[in-house]
């Protein structure tokens, strides 16, 4: 666990190493973890949760803070490629979060970088610290992983967290619920994983008649930006708007309501109220999580004189 590029690349193990350590430093913050550290933070594509977070977690753990929220302001726009970018970087820092609109640039960085890269998602391929975040919001208020009945509605085509959260979930045997127009449906690729392992999914137009079955609703955003084509998002655009009155009395009562945030108008302001919705708490597990990835990350490479603190 030097890097956290992609979700596949954890163990079981390693994945609740992660949550017990976030789970830990929640309980007992320890502002000296990571202390003399020095955090790259390069972000190609915009971020609120994501970078701010990673931002708070450094900060609350001892850590300084460098980088950038656009490329705009970097020698990227004289032509410097990702690669010597990385290595310039690399001499300034202890560890490097990147997000980057290219799949596969984490794992690229990876291969260049003497440090750890924590991928902060890469284009619509995968999102492996929100994963984490999801896993340990989901076992916080369910309390259990295994054999949970989660609903991905929405953009399940260019949704990296989905992607992520669904592989991650697959180690837990869990039962998938699909929710999509056929044009933005979950990849290919994605279920012929589900077959291999023999997980049990169902592939729908709509969640009304399976909100009684599910214990997670995870709710996304429809990406305009990923479209190459306006009126092919103009024709799925809104297509999900879930209300306070379409849930209450209607799921379990356990039930919880994700998203990765941002959103656009697929869950009512109304919902905001409900016990179901947890989307800001998930968000604010960001922090823990993302301070138990930079303790674990930094550990397994070079900061040994920290370890008995993990
Ligand atoms: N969930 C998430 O990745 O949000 P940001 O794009 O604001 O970082």
């Amino acid at each position: 666990m030097k890097n956290f590029i992609s979700i596949k690349d954890l163990t079981k193990e390693d994945m609740l190493k992660v949550l017990d350590t976030a789970d830990r430093l929640l309980k007992e913050p320890n502002p000296h973890l990571l202390e003399g550290k020095i955090v790259a933070s390069l972000f190609f594509e915009p971020s609120t949760r994501t970078r701010l977070s990673f931002t708070s977690a450094a900060y609350r753990t001892g850590a300084k803070v460098l980088g950038f929220e656009s490329p705009d302001a970097t020698s990227l726009k004289k032509g410097e490629t990702l690669r010597d970018t990385i290595k310039m970087v690399e001499a300034y820092s202890d560890v490097i979060v990147m997000r980057h609109k290219i799949e596969g640039a984490a794992r690229f960085a990876a291969a260049v970088s003497k440090h750890p890269i924590i991928n902060a998602g890469d284009g619509a391929n995968e999102h492996p610290s929100q994963t984490l975040l999801d896993l340990f919001t989901i076992r916080q208020q369910i309390g259990r992983l295994e054999n949970i009945k989660i609903a991905f509605v929405g953009d399940l085509k260019y949704g990296r967290t989905v992607h992520s959260l669904a592989r991650a979930l697959i180690l837990f045997s869990p039962e998938f619920y699909f929710v999509a127009p056929d044009s933005i449906q979950i990849p290919d690729y994605i279920l012929k994983e589900l077959d291999n392992l023999n997980i049990k999914y169902h592939i729908c137009s709509e969640y009304d008649s399976i909100l009684s079955e599910i214990d997670v609703l995870y709710m996304t955003r429809i990406q305009k930006e990923r479209f190459d084509d306006v009126e092919e998002y103009n024709k799925v655009s809104g297509i999900y708007k879930i209300k306070r009155e379409d849930i209450e009395g209607k799921c379990k009562d356990h039930m919880i309501i994700l998203h990765p945030l941002p959103r656009v108008d697929e869950i009512d302001i109304d919902v905001d109220e409900s016990k179901h919705a947890l989307y800001f708490k998930q968000a604010a597990n960001g922090v823990p999580v993302r301070e138990a990835m930079y303790a674990i990350a930094l550990a397994t490479s070079q900061i040994d004189g920290n370890k008995e603190n993990l």
